[in-house]
């Protein structure tokens, strides 16, 4: 059976770009058809200045979430990943067939850093391994899939590149595994400014929806969305980023193609409506059962526990075997592993 693993960051949060470019086709597709793990990356969100706090109730948050998004613990395993001490200790194996060079080339890391910087802060450098740490995440499980948004893809191509480098030095050790994408929305962009990315740590609220926002908010960021020059409604990126993305987002919501749908409106203002209401809608049921989750934070704690014990005794091996791969002594004496 394929197997499917993703991962959501605590450092804000989860916004209609997280819904619609990965979670929703976690809750919808990947969980039916497939072996899944669904994981809060916990450990990610310490590789920028955090406050401790913060990051817990965080966590809580997207684990809520998720399962308010549609994640079933009888068909996908949902976890955090600090409970699984697996990926910290597979990262440094892989930390060891990764190079500076491959770290410094990762779009997210030269934008991030960049962004620390012009903030006067200092760049940690749990930042430039991250996607190490996100190779482990994959390759721990052996998955053959990881669905993603499109900023996630140049991370999954490196643990593609490590996961080949491990199995040509050392012995076949794990799967090399490939990224998936929706067709439409795997890239929602910022509604203040379409050529970024609806990003959930980004300064600019006005510009993000928020899985939480209330129906009225959501109208209002929609309602004043930047759109372009130009009066006609047509699915361009380049030329008309601000008009693409909600042509995306309505497309995503509705069901439809955002080029057809671009030849449907004959006004920004109309297309604005029509788009506030179809996300208003998307985003109902999953607050609605947030809100029921929310009333039993016991069901939450357990989802989780019972996860990060399944996660456990599915990473065990493999990672065990690559240290064994590449060289490391085994600690157990029974069974004639010293031989
Ligand atoms: P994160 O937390 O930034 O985002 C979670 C998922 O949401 C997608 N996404 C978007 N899709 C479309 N439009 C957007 N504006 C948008 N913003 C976010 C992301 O592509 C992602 O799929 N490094 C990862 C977390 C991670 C991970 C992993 C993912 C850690 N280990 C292993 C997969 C497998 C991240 O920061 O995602």
């Amino acid at each position: 059976m394929t197997r499917v693993f993703s991962g959501v960051k605590p450092t804000g949060h989860l916004t209609l770009g997280n819904y619609l470019g990965a979670m929703r086709q976690w809750a919808t597709v990947d969980q039916h058809r497939a072996e899944a793990l669904f994981c809060i990356v916990d450990l990610h969100a310490l590789t920028v200045d955090h406050d401790p706090a913060r990051v817990r109730r965080l966590s809580r948050q997207a684990a809520t979430l998720l399962l308010a998004a549609g994640l079933d613990p009888r068909l996908c395993t949902v976890f955090v990943q600090s409970h699984v001490d697996e990926h910290a200790r597979l990262s440094y194996l892989l930390e060891c067939v990764a190079t500076d060079g491959e770290m410094r080339r990762m779009i997210q890391y030269k934008e991030k850093a960049a962004r620390e910087q012009r903030r006067g802060g200092s760049v940690r450098l749990s930042l430039l391994t991250y996607p190490v740490l996100m190779a482990a995440d994959i390759l721990a499980y052996r998955a053959d899939e990881v669905p993603v948004g499109d900023d996630q893809v140049q991370h999954v191509e490196l643990t593609r590149d490590l996961a080949v480098r491990f199995n040509q030095r050392y012995g076949h050790t794990f799967v090399v595994p490939r990224a998936t994408r929706p067709k439409v929305a795997a890239r929602v962009m910022n509604l203040q400014d379409p050529t970024a990315k609806m990003g959930k740590s980004d300064d600019t609220g006005p510009g993000i929806v928020y899985l939480l926002d209330e129906p009225d908010v959501v109208r209002k960021k929609v309602m004043r969305a930047v759109t372009d020059s130009g009066r006609d409604v047509v699915y361009d990126r380049e030329s008309r980023p601000g008009v693409a993305n909600l042509l995306e987002i309505l497309a995503a919501c509705s069901g439809g193609n955002p080029a057809a749908l671009g030849g449907v409106y004959e006004s920004y203002g109309a297309l604005k409506k029509d788009t506030a209401e179809a996300v208003v809608e998307v985003l109902r049921p999953v607050q609605e059962r947030h809100k029921e989750l929310c009333a039993d934070p016991g069901y939450v704690e357990g989802v989780l526990r019972d996860g990060a014990e399944r996660a456990r005794a599915m990473s065990r091996p493999t990672v065990d075997a690559a240290y064994r791969a590449i060289g490391l002594l085994p600690a157990g004496v029974d069974g004639g592993a010293l031989g």
